[in-house]
């Protein structure tokens, strides 16, 4: 089981939402604490909402890769080596696909996907290279799994993520570091105010800002759940070392109706001439799958 007490943590996104909900949690558990956040007037004001020595600020941009490596660098000389990471920054585009620039596609995919990707490329060496263990929480969404047409980019990111712990889960386990994804419903959080922190050179294919539009998601996120409810059911699941964090119990249901919907798309196709020599191979395939995911349950 994962032990947090004296770990140092890098919260993406840690500034507001779910971030400092995490980063109040891991404070509580003895971690220091690095709040990694493009806003630096939202640094301030968590620093100034917590006390202690053992948490520290840093203005990064998540989809630079120059950007996270000196961001590594400064929170570990001074806090050590970082074995806590979660990759939680997001930001939210609410249109659909066809109605969206690749301007927009650059911004969401930059901050959402490669964002975890540049958090995962920066402290895996490191996190392998010290040598002790740790965990990686990387923030989703029901999006990873729900997909209408709205929003559209925001979900192909969040599938994205989803696939990519999958595999890091698999692949990091020998050098004891676990992984989860966290896959959140709604939050009380400030994610319908993304367009502030669109990079002004991504402005070019944006869409005018519809006020009235953010007006009415600032009131819907007011009754997502709380930052602390989540930040408490990561850490649970953490400590279980379980794969999902489905925050939102009440899309049990929905999501049963939608794998079995999937399950219904296949057909019974008569065998075609490769079916034999590919399922004998498939089978390995599949039992090794298999018993990885017993051996990952497990632990
Ligand atoms: N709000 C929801 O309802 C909801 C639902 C499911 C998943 N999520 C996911 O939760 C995560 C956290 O979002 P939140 O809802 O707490 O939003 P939030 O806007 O309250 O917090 C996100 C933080 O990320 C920071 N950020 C944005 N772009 C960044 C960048 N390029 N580099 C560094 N920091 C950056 C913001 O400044 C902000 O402080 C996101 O990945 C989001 O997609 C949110």
């Amino acid at each position: 089981m994962i032990e947090f007490a004296g770990r140092t943590a890098f919260v993406t996104g840690g500034a507001n939402g779910i971030g400092i909900g995490l980063v109040r949690a891991l404070l509580a558990e003895g971690c220091n604490v690095a709040i990694a956040d493009i806003r630096q007037e939202s640094i301030d004001r968590a620093l100034a909402s917590l006390s202690g020595q053992r948490v520290m600020g840093v203005q990064v941009d998540v989809s630079s890769r120059t950007a996270m490596a000196e961001a590594a660098d400064a929170v570990e000389a001074r806090f050590g080596p970082v074995s806590l990471l979660f990759n939680n920054a997001g930001i939210n585009l609410f249109q659909t696909i066809e109605a969206s620039s690749y301007d927009d596609w650059d911004w969401v995919m930059g901050v959402n996907l490669h964002g975890p990707i540049n958090g995962v490329m920066t402290f895996v060496p490191r996190m392998i290279k010290a040598g002790l263990g740790g965990y990686i929480v990387n923030t989703a969404s029901m999006a990873a799994f729900l997909a209408a047409g709205m929003p559209g980019i925001y979900n192909t990111t969040k599938f994205a993520v989803r696939g990519m712990s999958e595999s890091l889960r698999a692949s990091l386990a020998q050098h004891k570091i676990g992984v989860s994804v966290l896959c959140p419903g709604l939050v009380k959080s400030y994610i319908y105010a993304s367009n502030e922190i669109r990079p002004e050179a991504l402005q070019g294919g944006a869409k005018p800002v519809d006020k009235e539009w953010v007006q009415r998601l600032a009131e819907i996120h007011e009754f997502g759940m709380e930052p602390d409810v989540i930040a408490a059911r990561v850490l649970e699941a953490m400590r279980e070392h379980r794969f999902y964090i489905f925050s939102h119990p009440e899309f049990k249901d929905e999501l049963r109706e939608v794998f079995d919907e999937v399950i219904d798309d296949f057909r019974d196709y008569p065998a075609d001439p490769g079916h034999d020599m590919r399922t004998g191979f498939e089978k390995t395939r599949r039992e090794s799958y298999r018993q990885q995911r017993r051996g990952l349950r497990a632990k």
